[in-house]
C-alpha cells in the first residue's frame, strides 16, 4: 500500500516493499527490547548501509544510493514505523551529516568524509546546540580559534545524536562570539581525535536506543582542510542543513505516528465492551477518522516538502510545515492511540505506549515546533 501519491512510480514501490519488509520483520521485533535496554543496534545500522539506506540521496559516485528526497521519506516512515531510535540513527547520518558534505564540501572532502558515511562503513553525528544555544544557534560559545597549519577548538556540545558511536562529526563553532551568526562556521571533526571526549549520555523519555550525548572538546587541533565551506558562513550550513533534516524527522514522526494508528484499529476490532468490539462505538470510530485523517494530511504536506527539494524549489517553509504538523500529528495520535487502549496502552506491554514517549522529541528536536512556526511566518511575512 502506498498511501496515495506518488501512486504510479515503479522505483518507489519496490523501495517501499524492500524497506517495510525488512522493517517489519529484522527491525520491529526488536524494538522493545531495544527500548528497553537502550542498546544502540548497531547490526540494524550495518544492514541499513547495505541496503544504501544510510546515505539515500547521495549519488552513486559519492557512495550513495542516489535516490530522491520523496524515496527517502517514505524509506524514513517505514523504518520509523518500526523503531523510532533506529529511524532518528538514519535521519541523522542521511541528513545531517551526509547532506552538508555533499552541499558544501569539496571534492577531496567528499572523498575522505562522505563515502564512507553514504555506504555506512561509518556514522555521523551533528554538532549545533550547546548547554546555552539551542533554538538559537547563532548564539554559540565553542570557540574555534586559528592557529598554523588550521584551528584549535574548545567548547561543549549538547543533546548530539549519535553522538557517543560517530565516527565523523560535522561541528558548528565560533571564530568570534562577537560577531554573533556571522562568527559561525562549520567544521568536519575525526571523533577519534585528541582532545575529544563524549562528556555524558542523557537518559531520555524515548528514542532509548539512539545516544545522546554532550561531547567536549578541549583543545581539538582540527587541520585547515576541516574547514566546511568558508569562515563565517557556518549557520547558513546548519539552516539549510537542517532544512532536509526537518524532512527526517517529519517522516520518523510519521512512522510513530502509523505505528500507533494500525495498533489502534486493530485493538478497536479486538476489544470487547458492551458485548460488542470497541470499533462500533462511534467515540471511537471518530478517534479512527481523525487519526486517519491528520496522519495523511501530514504525510502530504512531508512529501510535498521532499518533492520541491527534489525539484530545486528552496523548501524551507514547507519543511518547517511538514515538520510542524507531522510532529503535532504524531503527539495527537499517540495521546488518542493510548486512548483507546483504556488501561491496557498505559503499559510497556503494548507498543502504544513506546511510540508515545518516542513522539515527543519530534516536536523539539531539530527545531522546537514554535521555531517551525517562527520559520514559517518570517517566510509568509517575505513573501515566499
Ligand atoms: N537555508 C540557508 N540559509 C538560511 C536559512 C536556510 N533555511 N535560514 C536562514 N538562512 C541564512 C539567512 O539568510 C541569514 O544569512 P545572512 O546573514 O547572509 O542574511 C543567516 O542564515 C541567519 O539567518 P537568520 O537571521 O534568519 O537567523 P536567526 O539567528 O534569526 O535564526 C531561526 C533563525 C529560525 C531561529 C534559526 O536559528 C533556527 O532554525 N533555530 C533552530 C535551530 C535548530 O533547529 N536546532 C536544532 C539542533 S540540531 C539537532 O536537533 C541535533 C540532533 O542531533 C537531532
Amino acid at each position: 500500500m502506498m498511501y496515495g501519491w506518488p501512486e504510479n512510480d515503479d522505483s518507489k514501490k519496490m523501495l517501499l516493499e524492500q524497506v517495510r519488509s525488512f522493517s517489519r520483520s529484522e527491525i520491529a521485533p526488536k524494538a522493545k527490547e531495544l527500548d528497553e535496554t537502550h542498546r544502540f543496534p548497531t547490526e540494524i545500522v550495518k544492514q541499513l548501509g547495505e541496503m544504501g539506506l544510510m546515505g539515500m540521496m547521495v549519488s552513486e559516485q559519492w557512495g550513495g544510493a542516489g535516490m530522491d528526497a520523496v524515496s527517502y521519506a517514505m524509506a524514513m516512515e517505514e523504518v520509523s514505523a518500526a523503531c523510532a531510535s533506529t529511524g532518528v540513527i538514519m535521519s541523522v547520518n542521511n541528513s545531517l551529516a551526509c547532506y552538508p558534505l555533499d552541499a558544501f564540501g569539496t571534492d577531496e572532502q567528499k572523498k575522505k568524509w562522505l563515502i564512507p558515511l553514504a555506504k555506512g562503513e561509518k556514522l555521523g553525528c551533528f554538532a549545533l546546540s550547546e548547554p546555552a544555544a539551542g533554538s538559537d544557534p547563532g548564539g554559540l560559545r565553542c570557540i574555534a580559534k586559528k592557529v598554523d597549519g588550521g584551528y584549535r577548538i574548545n567548547g561543549t556540545k549538547n543533546w548530539i545524536t549519535n553522538g557517543r558511536e560517530a565516527d565523523t562529526c560535522i561541528l558548528f563553532a565560533t571564530m568570534d562570539p562577537t560577531l554573533g551568526s556571522k562568527g559561525v562556521t562549520a567544521f568536519v571533526v575525526d571523533t577519534k581525535s585528541k582532545g575529544f571526549t563524549v562528556a555524558k549520555l542523557e537518559d531520555k523519555l524515548g528514542i532509548n536506543a539512539s545516544s545522546t550525548a554532550q561531547l567536549f572538546f578541549d583543545d581539538v587541533f582540527l587541520p585547515a582542510d576541516c574547514l566546511l565551506g568558508k569562515e563565517g558562513q557556518g549557520l547558513k550550513v546548519a539552516l539549510a542543513t537542517l532544512d532536509g533534516g526537518r524532512i527526517g524527522i517529519a517522516s520518523q514522526a510519521l512512522g510513530i505516528a502509523r505505528c500507533a494508528f494500525d495498533a489502534s484499529k486493530k485493538f478497536a476490532q479486538e476489544r470487547e465492551q458492551f458485548g460488542a468490539p470497541i470499533a462500533k462505538l462511534q467515540a471511537i470510530q471518530w478517534f479512527i477518522a481523525d487519526m486517519a485523517t491528520r496522519l495523511q494530511g501530514a504525510r502530504l504536506l512531508v512529501w510535498s516538502a521532499a518533492r520541491s527539494k527534489d525539484m530545486g524549489i528552496r523548501y524551507t517553509k514547507e519543511a518547517a510545515m511538514a515538520k510542524l504538523a507531522a510532529s503535532e500529528a504524531a503527539m495527537w495520535i499517540t495521546t488518542k492511540a493510548i486512548q483507546v487502549h483504556g488501561g491496557y496502552g498505559y503499559t510497556k506491554e503494548y507498543v502504544v505506549e513506546r511510540n508515545f514517549r518516542d513522539a515527543k522529541i519530534t516536536e523539539i528536536y531539530e527545531g522546537t515546533s514554535e521555531i517551525q512556526r517562527l520559520v514559517i511566518a518570517a517566510q509568509e511575512f517575505a513573501g515566499n
